[in-house]
């Protein structure tokens, strides 16, 4: 396939989704890779198929002490740099391409092999350092192109069809927009309408917002789209994060933050904000996967300007050097 943005920054995982005994797999723009974490912490990442007959490495298992993946189809094991390793023999030549991974505080990062076009943003950094991590949800590919996926994001009449019953938003002005380069951010002011005793029991994540709030919307092009507001006695800041699988699957999840002012609280709560991000992606993958393939829309709604925006960025690019 044909690159999707080549040389943007991707990230594509967070620390806590590499548990200590699976390998992690991968797929950016058309290649596999898996990942997988050592007993010190240090993340590895190499081609997926095995160079032996082509079984899939991430099905095997690892050993975080010596820091090796094992293939599940006869065993052969191998190092970060791709290397064989066998009992009795010494360590041979890369068998294997290595991806090269930018690790920036629990957020790994990936150019996926090519030269980069844009620096890593610095608005994760800046979230995990003031909120705390809460944990990832809502991960799953869409079968959908990269754009359909990523223009949801910057499209701000959807929630009246795609998450009605959800928030039955009833106006979401647009305020205090501004611009810089790769980096937007603006704030939404979401009205809604009061819901029914009926609505709240068949979906009690209802109760995680309240009828009046400001959405502040950060987006780091085209990864990323931060999503952070008050919510009564604590604060969520939503990361949701994109990256292109193939040309017609988009890979997403959303790691979730808090400022939760009490231990309780956050006990309480962290199933239900997690389990209402959950449910807020398969909406909207749900509008992605049920649409028919993008063509010149007929009609022009407002607050479209943003995705506009959006647009050119995917359309223009490379930005220039
Ligand atoms: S296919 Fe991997 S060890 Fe044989
Ligand atoms: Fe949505």
């Amino acid at each position: 396939m044909n690159p999707i943005l080549s040389g943007a920054p991707w990230l594509v995982a967070h620390r806590s989704m590499l548990s200590a005994d699976r390998p992690y797999k991968i797929t950016l723009n058309g290649c596999d890779r898996v990942l997988w974490q050592d007993a010190e912490g240090e993340i590895a990442a190499i081609a997926n198929v095995c160079p032996h007959l082509q079984a899939p490495l991430s099905e095997g298992w690892i050993d975080p002490q010596r820091g090796t993946i094992t293939c599940p189809f006869h065993a052969l094991e191998f190092d970060r740099e791709g290397c064989l390793l066998q009992k009795d023999a010494p360590r041979g030549k890369p068998l294997l391409e290595t991806l090269e991974l930018i690790i920036v505080d629990d957020f790994i990062w990936t150019y996926g092999g090519f030269e980069p076009r844009l620096p890593i943003p610095e608005l994760h950094q800046r979230i995990a350092g003031e909120y705390e991590f809460v944990g990832v949800s809502g991960n799953k590919s869409i079968q959908g192109d990269f754009l359909t996926s990523l223009l949801i994001n910057y499209d701000y009449n959807h929630q009246n069809g795609t998450h009605r019953e959800l928030f039955r938003v009833r106006e979401n002005p647009i305020s205090n927009y501004e611009e810089n380069g790769y980096y937007t951010k603006l704030v939404q002011t979401v009205v809604c309408e009061k819901n029914t005793w009926l609505e709240i029991l068949q979906n009690p994540a209802i109760l995680m917002t309240p009828k009046t709030y400001d959405a502040n919307m950060e987006y780091a092009f085209p990864s990323t789209t931060v999503f952070s507001t008050q919510m009564g006695a604590f604060e969520i800041a939503q990361v949701h994060i994109l990256y292109p699988e193939t040309s017609d699957r988009t890979r997403t999840f959303v790691l979730c933050f808090a400022k939760f002012n009490n231990p309780l609280l956050k006990l309480l709560l962290k199933n239900f904000f997690l389990k209402a991000v959950d449910t807020v992606v398969e909406q909207d993958s749900t509008a992605i996967e049920h649409s028919y393939p993008r063509s010149r829309p007929k009609i022009r709604l407002p607050k479209e300007e943003v995705m506009d925006y959006a647009l050119g960025l995917y359309q223009n690019w490379p930005p220039e050097s």
